[in-house]
């Protein structure tokens, strides 16, 4: 069965194609920008951490693969993207073995989902995995819950996936589609 992370994958890959403008909202490690950049030229990829942009560029050189790399916050994603939008991702959480106080953050999270709201073309679609075990967590998730809930149901699709026996607090995937 497909983890939360995977399923984000399956969605994203059967709708984006070459040339299409996504958006790596949470970049990271770089492991969803590459993910992207192998499916399309145009990836724009957001994050606050310097030791995010070496990471990534690192890994995008080892796989010969391409994107823009953005050191700001995705709440500035209008700043920088002009074109309408395929598809978004985000990780919600902190970077893995990096500062564990850097986490993101309910009101520029939904400030970035008030902008590819937007900016989203229809069939766009856009994945939040939900980590929410850390400290602030279950705020974040709290808020995305009850904005992508207000989302009307007449212009939007939205669905959620999750593992549902498992000890812990393992994260989960939200999908939204504009119809
Ligand atoms: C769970 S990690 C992302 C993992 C990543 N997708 C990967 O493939 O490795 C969350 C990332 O969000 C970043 N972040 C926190 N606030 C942010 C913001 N306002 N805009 C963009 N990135 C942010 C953190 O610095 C961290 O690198």
């Amino acid at each position: 069965m497909l983890r939360p992370i995977e399923m984000s994958h399956h969605m994203l890959a059967e709708i984006i194609k070459a040339d299409d403008v996504v958006i790596d909202a949470t970049m990271g490690n770089g492991w969803d920008t590459s993910f992207l950049a192998a499916l399309t030229s145009n990836v724009y990829a957001f994050d606050i951490q310097q030791e995010a942009l070496y990471s990534t560029k690192k890994l995008l050189q080892m796989k010969g693969l391409q994107a823009k790399l953005i050191l700001d916050g995705h709440e500035n994603i209008d700043k920088y993207v002009s074109e309408p939008v395929k598809a978004a991702i985000f990780n919600l959480g902190y970077l893995p073995r990096a500062d564990k106080s850097i986490i993101t953050r309910p009101n520029t999270t939904l400030k970035a989902l008030e902008i590819l709201k937007e900016k989203l073309l229809p069939q766009g679609r856009i994945m939040l995995v939900i980590y929410y075990g850390h400290e602030g967590g279950e705020e974040e998730k709290a808020a995305v819950i009850d904005w992508v809930s207000t989302l009307p149901q007449s212009d939007w699709q939205v669905m959620r996936y999750e593992p549902l026996n498992q000890i812990h607090k393992p994260p989960f995937l939200v999908c939204i589609e504009k119809i």
